[in-house]
């Protein structure tokens, strides 16, 4: 879908559909854009909304061919329910619902207004082509058939000059958020067949390509080198070469920080040995929502530029079991020289993480550490599917990121690292246990990832829950959701 902005009204521009958005307490007089739309169309808007009792509830929305009495040859109108209940979450979905709404009506080229008036127009901006972006999202890739009805264009409407400028910047961020979180998606979205850690790295080249960014991929040998033992016990039992991925943002001017971005690579989790069931592994290509929202946030820095230097830091292998997969008993030792006794050769993620921080915290020196992961079953049973959990060892990045999580519209609640719980990893003959008991596991999980952070400021989503859906949803469909791409990248730009 191509953005733009143009500098006119609802009733003068030509397009397939235009989306007008209605407050529930302007339902009665119809709204300013509604009444100079029914000066054209003779009244039968008003009288339509009045017929079908619309009540303008957030993301509501119905329509009416003009007929040629307009340049557009549909109106879209959607809810945006009571005034002072405006966020940019309400603005996000009510655009989402009005542009699949006009592209179910056919229309290729859409124009919509900037919704509602009670947010700053920047945020309004961005909230309303980012719900464009993600509420229109399909994945197609493997179909045949491809759908008939695409929205091509998106042209944003605005008629304030003074706020022209803030509008197209608005604009500018909300295209680049809605597409990193696309980008995301398609990823995910991608088979474990076609989507192996070999897949990732050449992603990750084409990004450093476009985005002039610094790559180093660092392949088994290069790995063993620097002493991934636990990364590698992961990747024992896979045909596919595990990569190690490496990507950096360096902003132009001065710096104000060094953020490294950590994000969890299974492409496809069978279990290992300890294998799961079927409908544990159905959604398992799943397991590298982490990188992909890491490479996601990597392309989209360099045209936010933040003045950050970020690295974005995969360790990317599948799970898998066969005579070369790590046993239940086997003993690996991390990069940082921690021994680790594999309980369960399902626990793969904090594996592989163990050594993604270990390579952070000794290869990059960040001034903090966010990693990304579908780490654990018991986040999904805390949390549903909704929420991500949030870990810190540092309260104040920890109320940093909730604020960046709410901004953009993304569910997060912090969960303690209950010291206690650490009993739970003890091990007879390692440092460490990769499997505590049932009960607290996205906590004991939380608790074996502390440990390689080695006292610098980190933080942990687990992403587990939200990253894949089976539901339909306002920002999206069935499948990928891009979780904690918005998030970072609000958290990134915004502490600066
Ligand atoms: N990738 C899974 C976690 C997961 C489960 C993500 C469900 C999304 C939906 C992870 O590698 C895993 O298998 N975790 C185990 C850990 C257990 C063996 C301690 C789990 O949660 O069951
Ligand atoms: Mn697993
Ligand atoms: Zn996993």
């Amino acid at each position: 879908m191509r953005v733009s902005v143009a500098s006119t009204t609802a009733v003068a521009v030509e397009s397939g559909a235009v989306v007008v958005g209605l407050y529930a307490e302007d339902v009665k007089k119809h709204g300013a854009t509604i009444v100079a739309l029914d000066r054209k169309l003779g009244g039968q808007l008003g009288a339509m909304l009045d017929a079908e009792k619309f009540q303008a509830k957030t993301a509501q929305v119905t329509h009416l061919h003009t007929g040629g009495r307009l340049p557009s040859g549909g109106v879209v109108v959607v809810g945006l329910g009571a005034r002072k209940d405006t966020t940019p979450e309400v603005l996000r979905r009510a655009a989402a619902a009005g542009l699949r709404r006009a592209r179910d009506l056919g229309a290729r080229a859409v124009a919509l207004e900037v919704l509602g008036d009670r947010v700053p127009a920047r945020q309004r901006a961005h909230a309303v082509v980012e719900g464009a972006i993600l509420g229109t999202y399909t994945f197609d890739r493997y179909k045949k058939e491809k759908p008939e009805k695409v929205v091509e264009t998106l042209t944003v409407l605005t008629t304030d000059a003074r706020r022209a400028r803030e509008v197209a910047q608005g604009v500018g961020t909300g295209e680049i958020f809605g597409e990193a979180t696309t980008f995301a998606r398609d990823l995910v979205n991608g088979p474990a067949n076609d989507v192996h850690p070999t897949h990732l790295a050449r992603v990750a080249t084409e990004i450093a390509r476009e985005q002039r960014l610094r790559l180093q991929v660092h392949d088994r040998a290069e790995c063993r080198k620097m002493g991934m033992g636990a990364f590698l016990g992961v990747a024992a039992g896979s045909q596919q070469p595990p990569k190690f991925i490496h990507l950096t943002y360096t902003p132009a001017g001065r710096r104000k920080k060094r953020v490294a971005v950590i994000g969890k690579g299974i492409t496809f989790d069978s279990g290992g040995l300890d294998l799961k069931p079927a409908d544990g592994m159905l959604r398992m290509k799943n397991d590298m929502s982490g990188a992909a929202a890491v490479l996601a946030i990597m392309r989209a820095l360099p045209r936010l530029a933040p003045p950050m230097e970020v690295h974005g830091l995969i360790a990317a292998t599948e799970n898998m079991p066969s005579g070369s997969a790590i046993r239940p008993g086997d003993v690996l030792r991390a990069m940082n020289g921690t021994t680790i006794e594999i309980g369960n050769t399902d626990a793969e993620g904090r594996l592989t993480l163990a050594d993604a921080m270990s390579y952070a915290v000794s290869r990059v020196e960040p001034d903090e550490m966010i990693d990304m992961a579908t780490l654990t079953g018991a986040c999904v049973v805390a949390l549903g599917p909704l929420c991500s959990g949030l870990f810190a060892n540092d309260q104040a990045l920890a109320d940093r990121l909730l604020a960046a999580a709410e901004a953009a519209g993304e569910r997060l609640w912090q969960l303690p690292l209950i010291e206690e719980y650490r009993e739970g990893l003890k091990s007879d003959v390692a440092d460490i246990n990769n499997v505590g008991p049932r009960g607290g596991g996205a906590i004991t999980a939380g608790l074996f990832l502390k440990d390689f952070a080695n006292d610098k400021p980190w933080a942990h989503l687990d992403i587990a829950g939200p990253a894949f859906t089976d539901k339909d949803g306002p920002l999206g469909g069935k499948g990928a959701t891009g979780v904690a791409v918005r998030t970072l990248l609000t958290y990134l730009t915004a502490h600066a």
